[in-house]
């Protein structure tokens, strides 16, 4: 494997994404459905982009922040939370913004919340006062905490945060929760949300220059074709021409349709991409109003 290049002399975009863990998979994912295709390295850390020229980074979900800011990568796709987090840091180090959210990615959906022993009594954040919290994102905590007013004192944990009451490290947490299960095996309960999260599309905040911003430009057109069809399907059927005003108020959720003139007029047929459930109850609504020959089709890419 030749030694990636420095940031300067670089005209291949790099994305940095996790290596192992919650986001690696549906990351990899969400990518190749763009497109981009990866001769895969003997190492695995560095993966040669083969049908585009972008190439992937697989690392730490923590360092994809720091590896932007430094120029190493110029995406990377993590959780809202290590992102905000890291700014969090820098603004309180005192240093400027480095990377900032380009998309949110509709996956990896988590809380960052504070988490208190089961048989604790929750009446509110005035119950903070003078406790100690363990948590390994103490910048979102403190910033919570600011804004609350709320003065207690936070413990930083790298992990295993969930253990620190018991071991007596601190009376509460504030830590991640997906399922919950983590929180419920160690006898904790959440009560408060600090952070909503998600996996984004992370990028530097000064824009791309050169053959990247291109190549950058061209994967976010992909992307939001990608994000904007997760969830829809084309529909098609047939209607008489006085019955299509009632039929496009039962879609509220499709594009203007793409209308045919069938049967010399007074027949229509009707193409919209919907981008809501089309199940089979809203068929039979449709079919009750008027529709025919009803068909739902996916839709495997689009390009605004
Ligand atoms: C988080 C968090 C908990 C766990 C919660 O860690 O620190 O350990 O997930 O998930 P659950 O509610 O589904 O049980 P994560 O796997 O993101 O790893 P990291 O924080 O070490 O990167
Ligand atoms: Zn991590």
């Amino acid at each position: 494997m030749t030694p990636p290049a420095p940031a300067a002399a670089r005209d291949r975009l790099r994305i940095a994404i996790q290596k192992s863990g919650r986001l690696s998979e549906p990351a990899r994912a969400l990518l190749s459905s763009c497109g981009l295709g990866w001769r895969e390295s003997r190492d695995r850390l560095f993966c040669y982009g083969e049908s585009a020229p972008v190439d992937l980074l697989l690392v730490r979900d923590d360092d994809i922040p720091g590896l932007i800011a430094d120029g190493v990568c110029d995406l990377g796709i993590v959780g809202r939370n290590v992102l905000l987090e890291q700014a969090g840091e820098r603004e309180a180090a005192g240093r400027p913004p480095a990377s900032r959210e380009l998309r949110a990615l509709g996956f990896g959906g988590c809380r960052l919340a504070l988490a208190v022993p089961e048989d604790w009594e929750w009446r509110g954040p005035e119950q903070l006062q003078g406790k100690r919290i363990a948590t390994s994102y103490p910048a979102l905590l403190q910033r919570w905490l600011a804004e609350t007013g709320v003065q207690a004192q936070i413990v930083v944990l790298a992990g295993s945060v969930e253990i620190a009451p018991r071991l007596g490290q601190a009376d509460l947490v504030c830590d991640l929760v997906s399922s919950g299960a983590t929180l419920a095996a160690n006898h904790l309960k959440p009560v408060q949300t600090v952070l909503e999260s998600e996996a984004v599309l992370a990028g530097p905040v000064a824009p791309f220059t050169g053959p990247r911003a291109e190549l950058a430009e061209m994967l976010l057109r992909r992307l939001d074709g990608m994000l904007k069809i997760r969830h829809s399907r084309l529909l098609m059927f047939q209607a008489a021409r006085e019955r299509v005003p009632v039929l496009l108020q039962l879609l509220p959720d499709a594009e203007p349709p793409t209308v045919w003139q069938v049967d010399g007029g007074d027949c229509l047929a009707l193409q919209a991409l919907c981008h809501g459930d089309v199940s089979w109850q809203r068929l039979e609504e449709l079919k009750r109003a008027g529709a025919r020959g009803l068909m739902v089709l996916p839709v495997e890419r689009l390009l605004a």
